[in-house]
């Protein structure tokens, strides 16, 4: 898949202000600062495209970006960053919740994993309600240039083996790290695939 525009399209604050429009869409999810803005950016290889930081909390809207005229990447509000003391189960802004759950045109979600830690149970809650909620996703292991191979490898099957107690299967993933662009060939293959319909949605990503 070749990007040739990348555009940004809309800032929303509910589902109601979201673009109208037919036009298959891809969003990314995560806990705060896992890196969803840096792989929009990676993505589509331009750095100013989705704004990120170093400290969590960063991107507070629903933000749609335009990619060949054709399709949509949505950048999310991560969760797991709140001044509660009540971190275990993920929270976020309820837009964001309503959209996930709700709007018709998203293809496929990105949950996006930091692939250095331990399989935590914010993240695994928030599978679980995917799953539930039958919103089709996928998983990134993301930051994959600050871990060695080996230690990729042991992470990943140390998840591998905790979905597998929660889900019959494990969903599609994928790694990625923004510095050295690993992930973007494969990343933006699936979509294509997606967008050809080539692979089947209600047998490859609805657990
Ligand atoms: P919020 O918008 O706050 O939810 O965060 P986010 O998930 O959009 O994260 P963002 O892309 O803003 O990145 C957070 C920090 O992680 C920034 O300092 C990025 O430079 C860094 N970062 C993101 N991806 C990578 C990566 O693949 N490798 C490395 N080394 N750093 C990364
Ligand atoms: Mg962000």
């Amino acid at each position: 898949m070749i990007i040739k525009t990348a555009k940004f399209s809309k800032s929303s604050s509910s589902l109601e202000q979201c673009p109208e429009t037919k036009l298959n869409e891809y969003a990314f999810i995560g806990r705060s600062n896992v890196g969803k803005s840096s792989l929009i950016n990676m993505l589509t290889n331009n750095k100013k495209l989705a704004k990120i930081s170093g400290k969590p909390g960063k991107t507070q809207l629903i933000n749609h970006f335009i990619i060949n005229e054709s399709w949509y990447l949505v950048d999310l509000p991560g969760y797991g960053y709140a001044k509660t003391s009540k971190l275990d189960r993920y929270k976020w802004n309820s837009f964001t919740d309503k959209y996930i759950k709700e709007r018709e045109n998203m293809v496929n979600l990105f949950v996006l994993i930091d692939s250095r830690i331990k399989p935590q149970e914010i993240d695994l809650s928030f599978m679980v309600d995917m799953g539930e909620n039958n919103v089709p996703f996928s998983i990134v292991f993301t930051k994959t240039d600050k871990i060695t191979k080996g230690a990729l490898a042991k992470n990943i099957q140390i998840y591998k083996n905790e979905m597998l107690k929660i889900f019959e299967v494990m969903p599609i993933y994928f790694t990625s790290s923004a510095i050295n662009k690993s992930g973007q060939d494969e990343i933006l293959d699936y979509i294509a695939e997606l967008e050809m319909g080539i692979i089947d949605d209600d047998k490859c990503i609805r657990y």
